[in-house]
């Protein structure tokens, strides 16, 4: 029999109802903050991955659902959302009319990771790019609309932030970190060694025990921002806390793409085991330049469905709807005509084949109808339709004209 592919999921009833219940909640609050929704294709160019998220990141290195196509293009599966939003705004010239432009999307992400609980090779992201605006002000309202979003859902996080500087404060800080990495540099794992050269910020947050003893001592980014950095992130900090909300400062905090300029952060949640990070983003000044578009200061973020899938608090909801069957096979296409008429303003389930009166409650019951109606042969004789509301256990018949 054939099986999904590894690390790849079908979302199906029950979870379905949640999957939809976050995407929903989520588009709604987005769009109460100015973002307007964006599609972009689920394939691109290798190049735009391997240029945006960079080339030395895991994702890029050892992740990407990468092929060359029928026409010899190198393509990849995205890995993420970010580099086709900015492809689509430098490409649709969004860049030149100058402006702030907002955009929400939500769908499908693959990275070949080896799947465990909450790491999937196909999974759904949640996400907002922000343009135009280089204020920390922007920074802020993010923040503040996922912790809407999270509010919303019922779901409890920490919010862990850090600035990662710009070209000004991060060259000098990268010699120095690298210098203190080569001193220390025996005792680190392999990967974190193969990193000094390609990647050496990723090394601040490796989770080998015996790299993270040792880099207890290393230069943090935090205190070697140049001054407009500095005073940036120290607007940001004051704003969150006079807004009351909460978070940790975590300086080792890098993320695992390239792009990221100034301010980043992650939501963090303790329910969910290893793979705690349900949402993560930041700003990045200079990937829409490194495209070719014109310089656009940005800031985004994406929150992964499948991790809080599990967490989220699923509002209450009363039956609902109604259940059409037949006790006499004839009434089959008056059933049809009620259904249809009905659905114009509520949901209606069919079933199309006799049975008894009692299996007929049973499946409105198991499907969360509110009413259970059925024809049987009197009331098909009678024009009329038994009707039962499964909530105040009335029951009555009525005329199929009248019904309503
Ligand atoms: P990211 O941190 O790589 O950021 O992914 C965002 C979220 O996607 C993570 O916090 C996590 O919840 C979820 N996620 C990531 N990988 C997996 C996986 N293998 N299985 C299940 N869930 C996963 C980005 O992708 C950036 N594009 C975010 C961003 C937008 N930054 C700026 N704008």
């Amino acid at each position: 029999m054939i099986q999904a592919l590894r690390g790849m999921k079908d979302i199906m009833s029950p979870d379905n109802a949640r999957f939809t219940h976050i995407i929903e909640t989520a588009s709604r609050i987005a769009a109460r903050y100015g973002y307007e929704y964006i599609e972009t294709p689920l394939l691109e160019e290798t190049a735009l991955f391997k240029r945006s998220v960079g080339e030395s990141s895991d994702i890029v290195g050892k992740e990407m659902y990468q092929f060359i196509d029928k026409g010899g293009h190198d393509v990849c599966l995205r890995p993420e959302g970010t580099a086709g939003v900015v492809r689509a705004f430098i490409q649709n010239k969004l860049d030149k009319k100058g402006g702030t432009h907002r955009f929400f999307y939500h769908g499908p992400m693959f990275r070949y990771e080896r799947p465990q609980k909450g790491r999937l090779r196909e999974f759904h992201q949640f996400g907002c790019e922000s343009f135009g605006e280089v204020s920390v002000y922007e920074d802020f309202t993010m923040i503040m609309m996922i912790k809407d979003i999270f509010d919303a859902l019922g779901i409890g996080y920490t919010i862990k932030i850090n600035s990662l500087g710009c070209p000004e404060c991060m060259p000098g800080y990268r010699e120095r970190l690298v210098a203190h990495l080569h001193d220390i540099e025996d005792g680190l794992c392999e990967d974190c060694q193969r990193r000094i050269a390609t990647n050496p910020i990723r090394v601040l947050d490796c989770k080998v025990e015996s790299c993270r003893t040792l880099l207890q001592s290393a230069p943090l980014i935090v205190e070697n921002l140049c001054e407009t950095c500095d005073s940036e992130f120290n607007r940001l900090t004051a704003l969150l806390k006079s807004h009351n909300l909460p978070y940790e400062l975590d300086p080792k905090l890098v993320r695992g793409l390239d792009y990221y300029t100034r301010t980043a952060f992650e939501f963090v949640s303790s329910e969910i085991g290893a793979q705690s990070a349900i949402a993560g983003g930041g700003r990045y000044n200079r990937l829409v330049e490194f495209l070719d578009g014109k310089p656009t200061p940005a800031v985004g973020f994406a929150l992964g469905i499948e991790r809080i899938m599990e967490l989220v608090k699923m509002p209450e909801i009363g039956r609902e709807g109604l259940y059409l069957g037949v006790m006499e096979p004839k009434a089959v296409e008056t059933i049809l005509q009620i259904a249809h008429k009905k659905r114009q303003s509520e949901t209606v389930f069919t079933e199309y084949h006799k049975r008894s009166l009692k299996a007929h409650l049973k499946a409105a019951d198991r499907l969360g109808a509110k009413r259970c109606a059925v024809i049987g042969e009197d009331e098909l004789a009678a024009g009329e339709i038994w009707v039962k509301d499964l909530e105040t256990k009335e029951e009555s018949r009525v005329a199929i004209e009248t019904f309503e």
